[in-house]
């Protein structure tokens, strides 16, 4: 698969809210639980005031992936002084086949530019592809939260995985 990857503008909201809404359909793997409307994808991955990047994959003129990186923007889970957070989503039925590492790659430049220190993978614990996808760009663990409870009140665990840059 031929892979282009761009900055996230606000015309490509709707599309990645179609991409990541499927995801969120399957369950088990990504935090969210709601679906995203093109507005609320803008407001958290485009136009956040916190975002240091958020790239878009493309193949054959179709998003098939982004990955959108934050410095703290959760008052309930602050994050320190030079950090910044991040989500990847590979459209479905498209993974495994380098989209997120590619994005990662320039996700790590843009991290570089903005001086951020290192970079925070929050996963559900029931989430083996992530950490494993986590894991392979080099995230190492460093905490776990216990028992963080879904919609329907089921307690899952999340690994928090952290990147260092140099
Ligand atoms: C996790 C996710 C983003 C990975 O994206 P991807 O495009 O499939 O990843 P890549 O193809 O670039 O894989 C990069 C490396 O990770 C490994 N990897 C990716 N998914 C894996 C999986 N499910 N199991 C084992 N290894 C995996 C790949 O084998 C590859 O290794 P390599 O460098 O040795 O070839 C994608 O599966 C996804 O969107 N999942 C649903 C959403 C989600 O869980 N996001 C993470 C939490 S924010």
């Amino acid at each position: 698969m031929s892979l282009a990857v761009r900055h996230a503008t606000r015309e490509d909201a709707a599309e990645m809210a179609e991409l990541i809404n499927t995801i969120i359909a399957i369950g088990g793997t990504t935090a969210y639980e709601e679906p995203f409307d093109p507005a609320s994808m803008d407001a958290s991955y485009i136009s956040l005031p916190e975002l240091v990047s958020c790239f878009v994959a493309e193949a054959e003129g179709r998003i098939v992936g982004f990955q959108g990186l934050m410095r703290s923007f959760d008052p309930d889970d602050t994050l320190p002084d030079g950090w910044a957070t991040i989500g990847t989503f590979a459209r479905v039925g498209l993974t495994q086949r380098g989209v997120g590492g590619a994005l990662f790659a320039r996700t790590l430049r843009a991290a570089r530019e903005a001086g951020i220190t290192a970079i925070d993978a929050t996963i559900r614990a029931d989430n083996t592809g992530g950490l494993a996808f986590y894991a392979r760009q080099g995230f190492v663990d460093y905490d776990r939260m216990v028992g963080v409870p879904l919609r329907n009140g089921a307690p899952v665990d999340r690994i928090r995985k952290r990147f260092d840059i140099r």
